[in-house]
């Protein structure tokens, strides 16, 4: 142990499978650098349970650099822990204080149902995506960008809201477990742009069809899907949504 590693006390969730009843397990580590990040922490203490033959804490992760949207978990509470902006992957132990007692727990809404520990099912998001979120593809000569001009205002808000990563930290902070801060970045990315206009009607219906489906809860506008999003998208996306939905749903009638 090195000058200014730290001991904690992690309290973590622990559920076999699907249907099991899960419990949290304490855990006490040493040893941690403040610059570890907080998937290595776990990474240590997963090596110290293979040791002692135990079973390693189950997480999902991926890219580790804050892309793939995998890293989801509470951290105190929190979705991806204490810091605004980042995924738990990019969050580091310098984050916590020596002595910190730091409880760990997976997603919780219905829509994300627990596999294992920490890692959750989010396939409901895929099934959201596959509902609409494409574009039908011309595959004719390749066209000149500038033959369709797209203003720079409307290219920055598609590219913004393209940066969602599928994290569902926005439902997981939502106390109505809403998907709708997802949904409307990804409507969004394509209704402001020309490339997404033959299907701008049908894939918002089909999106947000698809997002009740699955079980995701209604937005009342409290704002702490934005709070907690690590890559900023903003609840204008959601007035854009509803505006969205109500001119398709009045026009296919
Ligand atoms: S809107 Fe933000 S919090 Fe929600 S899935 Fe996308 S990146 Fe994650
Ligand atoms: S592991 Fe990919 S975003 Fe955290």
């Amino acid at each position: 142990m090195s000058h200014g590693d730290m001991n904690l006390t992690l309290k973590i969730w622990r559920q076999k499978n699907k249907e099991a009843k899960g419990i949290f397990e304490t855990y006490p580590i040493s040893g941690i650098s403040p610059d570890m990040s907080f998937l290595e922490m776990v990474d240590v203490l997963n090596e110290k349970l293979i040791v002692e033959g135990k079973e390693p804490v189950a997480f999902d992760h991926d890219c580790r650099e804050g892309i793939c949207g995998m890293c989801s978990m509470y951290i105190n509470g929190q979705p991806h822990g204490p810091k605004q902006g980042v995924t738990t992957c990019q969050l580091h132990m310098r984050s916590f204080k020596n002595g910190d007692t730091v409880v760990i727990e997976p997603w919780r809404a219905a829509a994300f149902p627990v596999i294992k520990d920490l890692a959750v099912d989010r396939s409901s998001f895929d099934r959201i995506m596959a509902a609409g979120g494409y574009v039908s593809v011309n595959t004719g000569n390749a066209q000149d960008a500038n033959s369709l001009p797209i203003s720079k205002e409307d290219a920055d808000e598609s590219f913004t809201s393209a940066a969602c990563i599928g994290c569902g930290a926005c439902v997981a902070a939502c106390k109505n477990s809403s998907a709708m801060l997802f949904v409307s970045a990804k409507v969004s990315q394509y209704a402001l742009l020309p490339q997404g206009q033959p299907e701008r009607k049908s894939r918002v219906l089909a999106m947000v069809n698809q997002m009740e489906e699955e079980g995701f809860g209604s937005c009342t506008n409290t704002g702490a899907c934005e709070a907690e999003c690590p890559k900023g998208i903003s609840i204008t996306n959601i007035a854009r949504l509803n505006r969205e939905y109500l001119s398709a749903s009045l026009s296919s009638k």
